[in-house]
């Protein structure tokens, strides 16, 4: 995935001095074990093969001396070589078996790996786990979210990414959040998205804290478009399809023509049929985010969060999705996070963070009215398009 940007920096000669340094070692255990699995097998050939010429030697002469029968003799051979075939077989799958018990470990250690969201034993009575979901018994998703004093670091580090952050969302609001790069936007909607758990406080969806229903009936519910979506290779429409494996082929376009992906797709020369490569690779970076939201659409989720989602999509389709996705998925709870303030002007709500606190609240023009940050950075955003107008019109 990186050789692009390895050979655009001539790295190259670089890397394979670093490939070199990791497969010589590699080279000089594998010839050791070679030679120590020929050594084990050959000598034990050997030591056959002597055991055999030597009674040839020694029987050979007591039968000409009339000691035993030359038939007693050719029997004693048949039997000594018999007997050193198994034990030439064991040498010979010795090895084989040692590198399938390596394999057989690796296997069972990544099988053993423990979840690092797992839920409690009485979650997964009721609700079930991945394997054996009781659906029956998921209760349907609202989508009033609520932060309580919310604090949380990233295991392994002892920053703290966020701090006491408070939060009452009723179902059906948009909220958006602004803020510097690394201020914590992701890391509150990757905490939403139950990704991570918090260090201390809770989250309570519809009321109750989320760690009381299993992780599986969040994830059901969820609707998550990332910067950098992932597609699979496949063709669009299956990418489409792995939103809601129900779906109908007239769902499949309903989707797409939401998500503005529709017309695009239509000039592809296989149009939904088209393959789209490994990841994705065979579409522009804003025709797979026009992809993935169509995904994110057929699933109809109760929760829906935009991480950056439309950042490499135009500012006028941008336009167009919010508002068809406005109309698709009025009933759900939607948080934005966007660079561009002009796509979240509309929102219900505005959140301001900055390094990992909640600095301002409130919706666009009450933040305006405050004059804080917000209000810089739009009347920034707001001069910056505007220049960029009057040189395309001039
Ligand atoms: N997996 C991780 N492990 C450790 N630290 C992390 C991890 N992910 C993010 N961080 C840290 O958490 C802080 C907040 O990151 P976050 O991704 O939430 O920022 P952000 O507001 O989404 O920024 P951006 O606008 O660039 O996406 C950053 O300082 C980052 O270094
Ligand atoms: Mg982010």
């Amino acid at each position: 995935m990186g050789a692009t940007t390895s050979k655009s920096l001539v790295l190259e000669e670089k890397n394979l001095r670093n490939f070199s340094g990791l497969v010589k070692n590699y080279r000089s255990t594998s010839i050791r074990a070679a030679v120590f699995t020929s050594l084990y097998y050959q000598s034990v050939a050997i030591v056959a093969a002597l055991g055999i010429a030597l009674m040839c030697y020694y029987g050979g002469y007591e039968a000409y001396i009339g000691g035993i029968e030359t038939g007693l003799l050719f029997m004693f051979i048949s039997y000594t070589t018999m007997f050193f075939e198994p034990v030439l077989s064991i040498a010979r799958i010795s090895n084989q078996m040692k590198q399938a018990q390596v394999a057989a470990e690796r296997v069972f250690n990544l099988l053993n790996v423990e979840t690092e969201i797992p839920d409690t034993l009485e979650v997964i009575e009721k609700y079930g786990d991945y394997d054996n979901p009781k659906k029956e018994n998921w209760e349907e998703l609202n989508g009033d979210v609520e932060f309580k004093d919310v604090s949380f670091a990233y295991s392994g580090t002892n920053k703290t990414v966020l701090k006491n952050f408070n939060l009452r969302v009723k179902k059906g609001m948009t909220v958006a959040l602004v803020g510097e790069t690394g201020a914590g936007k992701s890391t509150i909607v990757n905490l939403l998205c139950r990704f991570y758990e918090p260090t201390s406080g809770t989250i309570n969806i519809d009321g109750r804290c989320y760690k009381e229903r299993s992780v599986g009936w969040l994830h059901a519910n969820l609707g998550y478009v990332m910067q950098t979506p992932h597609l699979f290779s496949g063709t669009i429409k299956e990418n489409i399809r792995y939103g809601n494996l129900e779906a109908s082929d007239e769902e499949i376009i309903a989707a797409a023509k939401a998500a503005n992906a529709h017309d695009f797709i239509s000039k592809l020369d296989k149009g939904y049929d088209t393959e789209v490569g490994e990841g994705g690779s065979r579409l522009s970076q804003g025709q797979k985010q026009l992809v993935s939201f169509a995904r994110a659409i057929v699933a109809d989720p109760r929760i829906l969060v935009l991480d950056e989602a439309t950042s490499s999509i135009d500012t006028e389709t941008e336009m167009v999705i919010q508002k068809a996705i406005g109309n698709i998925l009025k009933g759900s709870t939607s948080f934005v996070i966007a660079h561009r303030l002009s796509t979240i002007t509309n929102a219900d709500l505005i959140l301001v963070i900055k390094d990992g606190m909640l600095t301002e609240k409130g919706t666009h023009q009450e933040l305006l009215a405050l004059k804080g940050y917000y209000y810089k950075l739009y009347t920034n955003q707001f001069v910056e398009d505007k220049m960029k107008e009057m040189k395309i019109v001039s």
